[in-house]
């Protein structure tokens, strides 16, 4: 029996990166899985049916209540339930506070922050509905927050914003939804390699990724998994994943309007 058999859950961001790795294990531990991506979900909706499970991809911008709606919609008209929320959907627009656009601003906050807000605007009055009929009802919302949130990262005060946002969203929609037995834990994560990492060390200055990642400082090495200092071994997706698995499982049930800081040590 795996962590999360019979369960349905709506991974944001799932096209790519650590959502992928979070919808693929998710199934393997038994959920079927809702793939909500502005980019094509196929590549994901493959791995959760290769892992025995069912997917529903649903083109859709978090950042767009009617997408969202439409969203959960097609997953509770597919599945009939959702019993998991991932929050995980989110964008980079890195410059300097003094180079950002009000734009960049603007599109980082709507995607990161109010994407999560919007996601669980849209779950939220189906579960407490039922909630009321079913006193066995139980929902987990995990969002993915980050350690720019929790301590703040250079080049990025639009992000920073958001991921601290999501902090005080998860502590704020856990007091309000805990009588409907719906938990909400954030993970902020510290440096998992991915595109969107990738992509940001270029976007810094770098030739290559992996110089970019010599150019971070050797003051936030912690266990070693940042992956930004040579010879040291990144953190992988899958890492991600398992953390936000136990956060949407039964066994952090004692868990609820947290932030996990999952950095491996790195800026604890
Ligand atoms: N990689 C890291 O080191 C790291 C660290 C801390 C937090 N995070 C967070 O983890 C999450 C996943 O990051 P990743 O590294 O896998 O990134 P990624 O860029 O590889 O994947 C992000 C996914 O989100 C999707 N997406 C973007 N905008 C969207 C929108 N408006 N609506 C729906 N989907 C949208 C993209 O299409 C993509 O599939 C993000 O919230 C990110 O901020 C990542």
């Amino acid at each position: 029996m795996g962590m999360l058999t019979g369960k349905v859950a709506i991974i944001t961001g799932a096209a790519r990166g650590i959502g992928q790795a979070t919808a693929e294990l998710f199934a393997k531990e038994g959920a079927d899985v809702v793939v909500a991506d502005v980019a094509d979900g196929t590549e994901t909706v493959n791995k959760v049916k290769a892992a025995g499970r069912k997917a529903l991809y649903v083109k859709c911008d978090v950042s767009k209540p009617d997408e969202v709606n439409k969203m959960v919609e097609a997953a509770i008209k597919e599945f009939k339930k959702v019993d998991i929320l991932v929050n995980n959907a989110g964008i980079l627009r890195d410059k300097i506070m003094w180079n950002m656009t009000s734009d960049e601003w603007d599109l980082v906050l709507n995607v990161n922050l109010k994407g999560c807000w919007n996601c669980m605007r849209g779950v939220v009055p189906a579960w407490r509905a039922k909630a009321k009929e079913d006193k066995t009802f139980k929902a987990k919302i995990v969002s993915v927050s980050s350690t720019s949130g929790t301590h703040g990262n250079f080049g990025q005060t639009n992000y920073s914003a958001a991921k601290a946002g999501i902090v005080g969203l998860t502590k704020t929609a856990a007091k309000e939804l805990a009588a409907s037995n719906v938990y909400a834990n954030c993970v902020a994560l510290g440096f998992i390699e991915t595109d969107m990492t990738r992509e940001t060390m270029l976007s810094i200055g770098a030739k290559t990724p992996e110089q970019g990642f010599q150019m971070q400082k050797q003051a936030e090495i912690g266990m070693g998994r940042n992956g930004i200092i040579a010879n040291q071994y990144p953190a992988k997706p899958i890492e991600a994943a398992k953390v936000i698995l136990f956060l949407a499982s039964d066994d952090s049930d004692l868990i609820n309007g947290q932030c996990i800081e999952a950095t491996a040590g790195w800026k604890m």
